[in-house]
């Protein structure tokens, strides 16, 4: 929080544009009174695709392979307009990819394709109205010790729940603390970065 300032309460400016893109004024407007009807402006396609994974590393990977995957990662995704995170625990990645849903799609099937790691489980796949990491095109997380413990607690129950089972495409994992400390890592980064006078990226 910079200024005192909540920064997680949306911008007048985008409460504006959403409602000014909810409703539009009516042509129709015969009897001189404004009518307002619903637009199609502002439909569930506008929305941001937010998708949580988990999969296992097919190889040792070196600091530098990670640095190496996130920032090719980093020119692709700045081309699709995708943001998010990635973290490497205990021979399994945890990524989270936000964008447009076709860009999301085309990556989470370059993804399955990729022989660097395998048994990639969808924990979260959601629409959202904001994205999380906005200015990351893919950052890496790190974490402390003491947290990889509750990031290895969530790997090994994705390994035995059976994820896959009741697939209707909203949330299976909405709880997920491995998302919400990488959600809080950023926040801290954000901050930090606005602390120091610089321009958060
Ligand atoms: C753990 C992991 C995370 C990755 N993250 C991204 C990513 O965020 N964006 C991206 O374009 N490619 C990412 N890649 C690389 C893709 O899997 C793929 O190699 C790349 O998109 C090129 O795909 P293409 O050969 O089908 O064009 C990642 C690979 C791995 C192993």
């Amino acid at each position: 929080m910079a200024n005192g300032i909540d920064k997680t309460l949306p911008e007048p400016r985008a409460v504006l544009s959403w409602l000014i893109g909810r409703y539009k004024v009516s042509s129709s407007d015969t009897a001189g009174s404004i009518q307002l009807e619903e637009a199609t402006l502002f439909s569930m396609s506008d929305l941001i695709r937010q998708v949580l994974y988990i999969s296992k590393s097919t190889r040792a990977m070196s600091d530098a392979e990670l640095h190496d995957i996130a920032s090719k990662a980093r020119l692709m995704n700045e081309r699709q307009g995708i943001t998010g995170a990635l973290l490497f625990v205990e021979n399994s990645f945890v990524q989270v990819i936000e964008g447009a849903d076709a860009p999301i799609e085309r990556l989470l099937a370059a993804l399955r394709a990729d022989i660097r790691h395998r048994d990639l489980t969808i924990l979260m796949d959601r629409k959202v109205a904001s994205r999380d990491f906005k200015n990351w095109s893919m950052g890496i997380i790190t974490i402390s010790e003491e947290k990889k413990a509750d990031v290895v607690r969530e790997i090994h129950l994705a390994d035995t729940a059976d994820l896959r089972a009741d697939n209707d495409e909203s949330e299976f994992f909405p709880d997920s603390q491995t998302f919400l400390m990488m959600k809080h890592v950023y926040e801290t980064n954000q901050s930090l970065q606005l602390a120091r006078g610089h321009r958060p990226g």
